[in-house]
């Protein structure tokens, strides 16, 4: 038997449930081969209790430089990026950045998101129907939240938009993908230079103030930070207030509890309902064995490269019953929609005030929001690392 493809097909008929070989290769003894974008092939851990054991396990490396030819990044002479990196190094260049996501951080951003949101849904409105979702709420409140954190002009946002667009892209090739790196980083470096003769009120200005300044970080270090969180910041969460959406369209019950209640807690468990439910990082968390192990019965050789199936895992039972039933009624603490141990996501918590704040808003202001093409013309994002829509064509 040939050996399939990761990340898989969502189905059509459900494209909210991972595709349904994932869950043979989780009943299945051992791991399971696949071929990855570039042609490699890698182990896929997609068991909850394996990937937790994975993502904790310090034998096994997210160091980009053990596999060079999946980060194409990686040879433009470029600093190292710190999701790429092992312990120390890693732990040095992130701690430098925790500060500015803590959940305190958050709040106090959380009534300028509103404002945001609002601001979309009246631009929105006001172009008339139909709406892509995805291009007029979607994309750009993430896009414009992190550029303002970072200071990065927004009006630079198609650059920017389209260039992570292609890292993301699994059928980009490596050079496309190298290119669109480069493209970046040249683009943050020149902020970088700009900043530093006249700093601002902004993550990237308090790098250069705090740290630069004291000889912990290089100026290219910044550039890279910079390129890392705006990349990061953008896709992932555009990807899940667009996705999220949908599957709110298709379950009005449960639509309807989160736009009929004014209780943070009720929104915040369903934010995390859907962030389990959908585990749109599908393709983002590449690992190699630095020493030869055996994973969930599996025995794996040093410089083996490992996949991680987040959909698969936050699906399993041994996690929770019934995993495919989409509902705000049960308690998702452990799911690892944002990976799990050190590399664990830096921005989780925008990420949730940007779902807690936009989801709620759009509903309220649209109750009667709806598709505006039939369910099974919606292109979804097979080929993406980031699972999602492409657009999401509705009206109100
Ligand atoms: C890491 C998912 C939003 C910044 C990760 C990882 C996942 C993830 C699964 C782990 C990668 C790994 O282990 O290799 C998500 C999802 C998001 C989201 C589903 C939205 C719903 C954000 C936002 C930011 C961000 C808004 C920035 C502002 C990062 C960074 C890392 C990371 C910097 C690397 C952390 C490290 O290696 O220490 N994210 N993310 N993410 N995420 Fe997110």
């Amino acid at each position: 038997m040939s050996t399939p493809v990761y990340p898989g097909v969502r189905a059509q008929r459900c494209p909210f449930d991972p595709p349904p070989e994932y869950a043979d290769w989780r009943a299945a003894d051992g791991l399971q081969r696949a071929t990855l974008w570039n042609g490699a092939t890698a182990w896929v851990v997609s068991r909850y209790d394996d990937v937790r054991a994975v993502l904790a396990d310090s034998r096994i490396s997210a160091d980009a430089r053990r596999y060079p030819e999946l980060n194409p990044g990686a040879q433009n002479g470029q600093p190292h990026s710190f999701p790429r990196m092992d312990d120390p190094d890693h732990a040095r260049l992130r701690r430098m950045l925790t500060g500015e996501f803590t959940v305190r951080r958050v709040a106090a951003m959380r009534p300028h998101i509103e404002e945001l949101v609002d601001h979309f849904l009246d631009e929105m409105i006001d172009k008339g129907r139909p709406a892509d979702l995805v291009r007029d709420f979607a994309l750009p409140i993430p896009s414009l939240v992190i550029s303002m954190l970072l200071g990065v002009p927004y009006a630079d946002h198609e650059f920017f938009q389209q260039h992570s667009a292609t890292i993301n892209h699994a059928n980009a090739s490596p050079e496309e993908k190298a290119a669109a790196g480069k493209a970046l980083f040249g683009y943050l470096a020149g902020l970088v230079q700009r900043k530093q003769a006249e700093p601002g009120d902004d993550l990237i200005s308090r790098l250069l103030t705090d740290r630069v300044a004291t000889g912990e970080l290089s100026r290219p270090e910044v550039a890279m930070n910079g390129m890392i969180l705006l990349f990061a910041g953008h896709e992932t969460t555009a990807n899940m207030i667009g996705l999220a959406t949908l599957a709110l369209l298709r379950h009005p019950d449960q639509a309807a509890r989160i736009r009929d209640t004014d209780d943070p807690a009720v929104i915040a468990n369903a934010v995390e309902e859907l962030l389990r439910y959908l585990s749109i990082a599908q393709d983002m968390i590449l690992r190699v064995a630095a020493e030869d192990l055996t994973i969930g019965g599996q025995a794996v050789r040093a410089g083996d490269l490992l996949t991680i199936n987040l959909p698969a895992a936050n699906r399993d039972p041994v996690f929770l019953d019934q995993p495919d039933i989409f509902s705000f009624d049960r308690n998702v603490r452990g799911h690892m929609a944002f990976g799990h141990g050190i590399h664990q996501c830096l921005g989780q918590s925008l990420a949730r005030a940007e779902l807690q704040v936009a989801l709620p808003a759009l509903l309220r202001r649209l109750p009667t929001l709806r598709l505006a093409i039939p369910f099974e013309d919606v292109k979804f994002r097979h080929d993406m690392s980031a699972y999602g829509v492409h657009e999401l064509p509705v009206t109100w």
